[in-house]
């Protein structure tokens, strides 16, 4: 089918930056808000992948974006070794207070090398006596091309912690999705990543999927390198079950014979297939 029909999917954001300067915090509010803002039920699973709903009064942008937090991620290593790049916009975060660092520059880098939409949101703007204009300039002296200054990155402050600035974030996010056109099949056979995997009491392997092509339900069968399995059950980042999962989606699938590979490609199997393994 000619790509511009296809039905549009959430952007996939990987939010990077230098080791402590709020990842984490920042993706929690951001998770914790918008589960308080409507979705039902607690949070009881950090998955580190999850999406939130994006305000209506944004416009014609995506309905939901898909966040994945990276540290510890061997999957991106992985993905990326093979040339796969999951990710649509990169969140970049710097520390108000501790400002460039040597990871952030690694990120900086990567977004310069495989030429990828970005956004910087400088962090921690609550503790005292931080200057957001330094860290501004701090950036431009690193030759990060700010929008502010006539550039095409744009650069948002925020404090993970109090939440100040995050909807002005996700707008910015959903502005430039909009701009990108996500477009991905939506029926026939799935394809994504495992992002995470793990043994879970009561569930057995469990495997965090990004979902890339196609709709998987439950009673799929799916095939991940020498792992097969057949989906029992579908959980969000609240572990709230899902029905069907579609591209820029991440869900939790159960029902693996065994334990899938953090980066390994997820496709659809058969019956035949699962028999054979
Ligand atoms: P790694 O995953 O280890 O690289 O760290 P991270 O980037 O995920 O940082 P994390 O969210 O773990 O936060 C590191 C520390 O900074 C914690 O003590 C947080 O409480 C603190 N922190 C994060 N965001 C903010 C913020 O907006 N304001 C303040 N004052 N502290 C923050
Ligand atoms: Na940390
Ligand atoms: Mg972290």
């Amino acid at each position: 089918p000619n790509p511009s029909t296809l039905p549009l999917r959430p952007p996939i954001v990987t939010i990077m930056g230098h080791v402590d300067h709020g990842k984490t915090t920042l993706l929690d509010k951001l998770r914790s808000t918008s589960v308080a803002k409507g979705e039902a039920g607690g949070i009881t699973q950090h998955i580190g992948a999850f999406s939130v709903p994006v305000p209506a009064s944004s416009g014609e942008g995506p309905k939901t974006i898909t966040f994945l937090d990276t540290p510890g991620h061997a999957a991106f290593s992985a993905m990326r070794a093979r040339g796969a790049s999951v990710t649509d916009i990169v969140v970049l975060v710097v520390a108000a207070d501790d400002g460039i660092m040597p990871q952030t520059r690694e990120v900086l880098d990567l977004i310069q090398r495989e030429k990828l939409n970005a956004v910087v949101a400088i962090n921690k703007i609550d503790k005292p006596g931080v200057d957001i204009e330094n860290v501004q300039n701090a950036l431009l002296a690193e030759g990060v091309q700010l929008e502010s200054f006539g550039g095409d990155i744009p650069c948002v402050p925020v404090s993970g912690l109090t939440g100040k600035g995050l909807d002005d974030l996700v707008e910015t996010i959903s502005l430039i999705a909009e701009t990108r056109e996500l477009r991905a099949e939506q029926e026939g056979d799935i394809q994504g990543y495992v992002l995470e995997s793990k043994i879970r009491k009561g569930l057995g392997p469990v495997a965090t999927v990004l979902l890339l092509r196609g709709c998987l339900k439950p009673s799929a069968h799916v095939i991940c390198g020498t792992h097969h399995g057949r989906v029992r059950s579908m959980l969000d980042s609240s572990d709230k079950a899902v029905k069907a999962a579609y591209p820029g989606m991440a869900v939790t699938v159960t029902g693996w014979k065994s334990l899938p590979k953090a980066g390994d490609e997820v496709l659809q199997g058969t019956e035949a297939d699962v028999k054979k393994a």
